[in-house]
């Protein structure tokens, strides 16, 4: 292959910013000491760019309102949480990044959708350049049987990897990871900016082309020796991260960009000795292991995309032995905790100017909606009293800067989750009283507040 001019760039391995020169700091996403060095070859990117637009067949031009979709053009994976994060299935030809942290469980997921998926008849390959045949094997048989269906290779080279797409023919592709492959094109190192961009590129034409599902492994990485999948958000039709924390068992799988379905959506998982288990109601997951008639703890309830999920808050207020308290969240945006309490000490004359605060969203959920922040305040309130909250309660409300609880949305399906649970108590914007009134009428006590006082009111005759 003729070379052109080579010339080295800098990228940042965190957002893929490109650079001509050496910087402590990525101006892009304001990471530190991110910049990498790499060699790219000018001329051979654009002419394989051109060569790859010369095998495209010529575009036809089509009328849209004549374009039909085919409900089989989606494969149903069978794990529903999964199916609905990705928008009613696998659809054709489509390019998936599932991005998380190592050990979160990418690889037992996406095996697990090749077990299921081959399971239903269909063709699928597995590829892996990080484990040996002996370690997939290891994970497979903790997982179930699987059928003839399921292909493997350990592959780290993309020639080969495409050739064998090519010959073999699967309906559905997995590549662990993509910060291994590399393309012979490319003279960086497997896990480049360039790299890994080239071999994403390379994988999109052959999705597109052949109409196969590629599901891409993305590492998050700490540091910045390897590039993230951010630097790929923006070539594939749906990004997913596998988030969780490390000491609990469940795992979030949400989609943050879907061109198929809305984003937003999560599926629940739970890590368990045989694989990972759907938690088809997480609500009451969530809520497990609660305190009965503790102070500083509330009940609320967050919109996951589609998905009402009852979560518990705790807040915990105690005096400042320093000039300055205190304040710290977990799972929750702080900027906004201090907000509400100065909310709190203006319009209702709650003292805590002098109070160390901490408020934390339990079970490792991040939730920064407006719509808990009347939560946080009881929360807040409750545990400066030291006095329970009534235990069948849950709240929800945007506070605003005046004190004025104001409307969220949803607010019926919040409430009838609640009801579903077996809350008897629905604290709630006054604003959406009606509308929740005719959805519900019975299942649950609704009562309208519209100020932060209204609220705390409620709290003193309970
Ligand atoms: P893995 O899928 O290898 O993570 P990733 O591909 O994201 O790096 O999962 C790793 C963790 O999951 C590992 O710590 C072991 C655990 N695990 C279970 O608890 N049960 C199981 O059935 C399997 C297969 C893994
Ligand atoms: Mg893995």
């Amino acid at each position: 292959m003729a070379k052109g001019k080579m010339t080295s760039v800098f990228f940042c391995q965190s957002c893929g910013f490109e650079s001509a020169k050496w910087m402590g700091q990525c101006p892009a996403c304001k990471a530190w000491n991110t910049m990498v060095e790499e060699t790219v070859d000018r001329q051979t990117a654009k002419s394989a760019t051109s060569g790859r637009r010369d095998q495209q067949a010529a575009s036809e031009v089509c009328v849209l309102s004549e374009v039909t979709i085919r409900e089989q053009d989606k494969v149903l994976t069978g794990i529903e949480e999964l199916d609905r994060v990705l928008g009613g299935g696998i659809v054709q030809g489509s390019l998936t990044l599932v991005g998380g942290d190592p050990g979160i469980g990418k690889s037992t997921l996406l095996l697990q959708t090749c077990q299921k998926v081959a399971a239903a008849g269909h063709k699928v390959l597995y590829v892996s350049g990080e484990e040996s045949q002996v370690q997939i094997k290891m994970r497979a048989d903790r997982l179930g049987s699987f059928s003839g269906n399921v292909l493997l290779m350990c592959e780290t080279s993309l020639d080969v990897i495409s050739e064998t797409i090519r010959k073999q023919k699967p309906e559905i592709v997995v590549i662990d990871s993509i910060q291994t492959m590399y393309s012979e094109s490319v003279s960086s190192a497997p896990g480049s900016v360039s790299q890994v961009r080239e071999a994403t590129a390379a994988l999109l034409q052959l999705a597109k082309g052949l109409l196969v599902s590629v599901f891409i492994v993305g590492h998050v990485t700490k540091e910045g020796t390897v590039a993230g999948p951010r630097v790929l958000e923006h070539m594939v039709d749906t990004v997913l991260y596998f988030e969780g924390d490390r000491h609990a068992s469940y795992r979030i799988l949400r989609s943050v960009k879907n061109r198929f379905g809305s984003t937003n959506e999560i599926g629940v998982f739970e890590m368990r000795g045989n694989g990972l288990e759907e938690v088809k109601n997480p609500s009451e997951y969530m809520l497990s292991g609660r305190p009965e008639n503790a102070s500083g703890s509330v009940v609320t309830c967050s919109m996951e995309g589609t998905r009402p999920l009852l979560i518990e808050l705790q807040g915990l207020v105690c005096h400042s032995s320093f000039g300055i308290p205190r304040r710290q969240t977990t799972g929750t945006d702080l900027g906004r905790v201090n907000l509400l309490m100065a909310v709190l000490e203006k319009r209702s004359g709650v003292q805590l100017s002098g109070c160390d605060a901490y408020v934390n969203v339990t079970g490792g959920l991040k939730v920064n909606e407006p719509a808990i922040d009347l939560a946080i305040v009881m929360a807040i309130v409750s545990s400066f009293r030291n006095k329970a909250l009534p235990a069948k309660m849950i709240a929800f409300g945007e506070v605003g800067l005046s004190g004025e609880i104001r409307a969220v949305s949803q607010a019926a399906q919040r409430a009838a989750e609640a009801a579903k649970l077996g809350f008897e108590v629905c604290l709630l914007p006054k604003s959406n009283l009606n509308d929740c009134r005719q959805e519900i009428a019975g299942k649950i006590r609704l009562i309208g507040v519209s100020t932060v006082m209204d609220a705390l009111e409620y709290l003193n005759g309970n």
